[in-house]
């Protein structure tokens, strides 16, 4: 990984950064490589201090084990990297520490690979307590491999000092150790703020108002949306991940009824293995939802194949299926009018609305929906509670729903008026 002064520093001309999409003949999958550039190019200009100057797709038939590319066009991208002042490599795809050393000594660059990326821009967005030691435990992980690998060459140490390790430990084996221990620390810290969250997340449900998250592809447009919904400045920049721990809000539907919107970090596809846990620690907010909304970039060449990945992503993260999705078809703004006929007669359906976040363009139809699936119907029933139930009582007047509380010999008696929803959540009381 490039240390945070290489990225971070604001004074400091900004990094001129190459991205390279290597066009693996073995693994071609359903994407255009074209895509893969865009979005990886996508993915750079998100981090802070990067100038993106220039991007390849880089056809490779068999992976070259030293340099990955052959070392024809090792030269050929030596030449074009030096005319561009490049700095920074980055490389969509995995890179062996091997191949990673090579190349920066041929090209005189610094290189990264897709998982150092992605680990930079969550470092870059993570905001929680657990966001952040998840992705410092991501990156531990990864170095550690690359530690492994890089360093086995290496001859064996003379001596030590003693305090390290034993006698002619190697600094590999130091270094491994020292990674390991700063592991064990930051699982330790991750278990007491796993539990605290899951304190929050009992007095949440006490709160009566049901929770809409956004989920979706990276770049969709949720937090445009979340931003349009909330009227709140949630960073809507044209950056990825802008959002990597779900951020929150209250807000009221057209009826007066409070619902909570939870914005949610944006999926991708080919997410390293040591990335999954970061991600789903940041998504388990999703289970608690009462509606999902999948918001989706309608405009985008591979909409389709960006749901499957997010659909495939929330049945393995166990979404109960009982909870109603609606799917969002965001930037309807930017499709051709034969193909905004076609989606706007999907849109019929009562489970896909066409919007546009950025003229607000179909959110009346959305927000109605919301509101009917959410907004439960209001009944008036009376609750006789015991003097030592004041607890009880304390949360439905919180809530709002007391209509009348009258003293009665044992205790109160209450008239209330509310939804079955906050019925059932008082009976868990
Ligand atoms: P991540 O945080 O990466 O998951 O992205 P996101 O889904 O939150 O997307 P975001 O709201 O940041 O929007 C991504 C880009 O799309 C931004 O440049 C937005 O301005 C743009 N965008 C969002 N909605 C619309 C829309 O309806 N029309 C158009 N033309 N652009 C939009």
């Amino acid at each position: 990984m490039i240390s945070e002064q290489d990225l971070h520093t604001t004074e400091a001309a900004p990094t001129r950064a190459y991205v390279l999409h290597p066009d693996m003949k073995a693994q071609r999958t359903r994407r255009l490589p074209e895509h893969g550039l865009a979005e990886a190019v996508a993915l750079a200009a998100a981090l802070p201090g990067l100038d993106v100057v220039g991007a390849d797709v880089v056809r490779v038939s068999k992976a070259t084990p030293a340099t990955l590319f052959g070392s024809g066009k090792v030269e050929e991208l030596a030449q074009r990297l030096k005319a561009e002042e490049v700095d920074l490599v980055l490389v969509d795809g995995p890179v062996t520490p091997v191949q990673q050393r090579n190349l920066e000594k041929e090209w005189g660059v610094k290189l990264l690979d897709r998982t150092g990326l992605i680990l930079e821009i969550f470092a870059d967005r993570a905001r929680t307590n657990e966001g952040v030691l998840q992705v410092e435990l991501a990156a531990l992980s990864y170095q550690r491999t690359r530690l492994v690998r890089a360093w086995t060459h290496l001859e064996r140490q003379r001596g030590g000092f003693g305090f390290v390790g034993g006698p002619g430990e190697t600094q590999i084996e130091a270094d491994r150790r020292a990674i390991d221990d700063q592991m064990i620390r930051l699982r330790r810290q991750l278990d007491k703020v796993v539990r605290t969250r899951e304190l929050h997340r009992a007095a949440r449900r006490k709160v009566p108002f049901p929770i809409v998250a956004l989920v979706g592809y990276t770049n969709a447009g949720k937090s445009s949306l979340f931003n349009r919904m909330t009227g709140a400045e949630v960073l809507a920049k044209d950056m990825l991940f802008a959002t990597l721990d779900p951020t929150m809000r209250a807000v009221e539907l057209p009826t007066g009824f409070n619902i909570i919107l939870s914005d949610t970090v944006g999926f991708i596809s080919d997410l390293p293995t040591q990335l999954v846990a970061a991600f789903r620690a940041t998504l388990e907010e999703v289970l608690e939802a009462d509606l999902i909304l999948h918001v989706r970039d309608i405009a985008h060449p591979e909409s389709a194949e960006q749901a499957a990945d997010v659909g495939d992503i929330l049945d393995s993260l166990g979404v109960n299926p009982a909870v109603p999705m609606y799917e969002v078809w965001n930037k309807l703004d930017l499709v051709d009018d034969t193909a905004r006929a076609a989606i706007l007669d999907r849109g019929r359906s009562d489970r896909v609305f066409p919007i546009s976040a950025l003229t607000g363009e179909g959110l009346p139809a959305l927000i109605e929906a919301m509101t009917t699936a959410l907004d439960d119907e209001r009944h008036v029933e009376t609750v006789l509670l015991s003097f030592a139930e004041g607890r009880k009582r304390a949360w439905l007047h919180e809530q709002g729903v007391v209509e009348e509380d009258t003293a009665t010999e044992d205790g109160h008696r209450l008239t209330l008026r509310w939804s079955a929803r906050q019925r059932a959540r008082f009976s868990e009381l």
